[in-house]
C-alpha cells in the first residue's frame, strides 16, 4: 500500500493506535508479502473508531479482499451487529472467512461472492457504516446503490480518495478544483466524479482523512 504520508509520520500514526491484534498483524504480513492493497493499519484504526463514533450496528463493504477492513470494523460492532463482506474473488473471500472466524466474528459476518453493486440491492438498509473500496470507476455507482440505505447519522467511507496505483494525483487534484485537465484514466476520473457527487449531496458532510491512501468520510446529516 503506497502510504501518502512520509514513512516516519505513517509509522507515528500506526503507533498512536488502536493497537492491532495478532490476526491483524498476520494480515498485515500477508498484504506486505503479496503486495495486496489493504487499507492498512492507520486507516483500519479509523474504520474501527468511526464505527464506534456512529454506534454502528450494520456495516456494508464494497470490496472486502481477504477481510482486512472488515476485521477492523467488526471489532467495533455489538454482538447483534452485522457486517456484509463482498468480493469477486472466491479465494480472497475464503481467506476473509477464516480470518474473521479466528477473531470470533463469524456470527456477525455475511460473505457475498460476486459484484458488490448487485449484492447491495439484495439487502435492506439501514447501514450505519459503508466502505467503498471496489473498482474506482464505479465508486459513484456504488454510492448511488447504497445511498437510500445509509442511516441518518451513518457514514460512507471511500478509500483511495487521494491515491492508488493507477490514480494520477495531479489530475485528480485539478479535477476536484474544477480546473481543466487533459485525458485522465478511468480510475482518476472515477474518484473525482465520486468526490464531486458526494461533496454536492446536501444530505452528507464530507471531509478527507489523509492517512493510508486517503479516505473521504461522508456523514449523513439528513
Ligand atoms: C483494494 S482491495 C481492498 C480490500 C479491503 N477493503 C481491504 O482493505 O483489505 C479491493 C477488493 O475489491 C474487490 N472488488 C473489486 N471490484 C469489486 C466488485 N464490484 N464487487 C466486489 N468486490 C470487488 C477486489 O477483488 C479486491 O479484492
Amino acid at each position: 500500500m503506497p502510504d501518502i504520508l512520509p514513512d516516519a509520520t505513517a509509522e507515528f500514526a500506526r503507533a498512536i493506535g488502536p493497537e492491532p491484534d495478532d490476526v491483524i498483524r498476520e494480515m498485515d504480513a500477508q498484504a506486505e508479502s503479496e503486495g495486496f492493497p489493504t487499507v492498512g493499519p492507520a486507516v483500519g484504526g479509523w474504520l474501527q473508531l468511526l464505527a464506534r463514533l456512529v454506534s454502528a450496528r450494520r456495516v456494508f463493504e464494497f470490496g472486502s479482499g481477504f477481510g482486512y477492513s472488515a476485521y477492523w470494523f467488526a471489532q467495533a460492532l455489538p454482538d447483534d451487529g452485522e457486517i456484509v463482506l463482498t468480493e469477486v474473488d472466491a479465494e480472497e473471500l475464503d481467506q476473509a472467512r477464516e480470518y474473521m472466524a479466528r477473531g470470533g466474528f463469524d456470527d456477525l459476518a455475511s460473505y457475498e461472492l460476486g459484484d458488490a453493486i448487485r449484492t447491495v440491492g439484495e439487502y435492506a438498509g439501514p447501514f450505519d457504516a459503508v466502505l467503498i473500496d471496489n473498482e474506482k470507476h464505479r465508486y459513484r455507482e456504488a454510492f448511488e446503490a447504497v445511498r437510500p440505505k445509509v442511516a441518518e447519522g451513518g457514514v460512507v467511507i471511500a478509500d483511495n480518495a487521494v491515491t492508488a496505483g493507477p490514480i494520477d494525483f495531479e489530475a485528480l487534484s485539478a479535477l476536484v478544483k474544477g480546473e481543466d485537465t487533459g485525458d485522465v484514466n478511468e480510475h482518476t476520473a472515477g474518484v473525482a466524479d465520486y468526490l464531486e457527487r458526494v461533496g454536492a449531496d446536501p444530505a452528507f458532510e464530507t471531509a478527507l482523512i489523509p492517512l493510508g491512501e486517503g479516505i473521504a468520510v461522508s456523514h449523513r446529516v439528513d
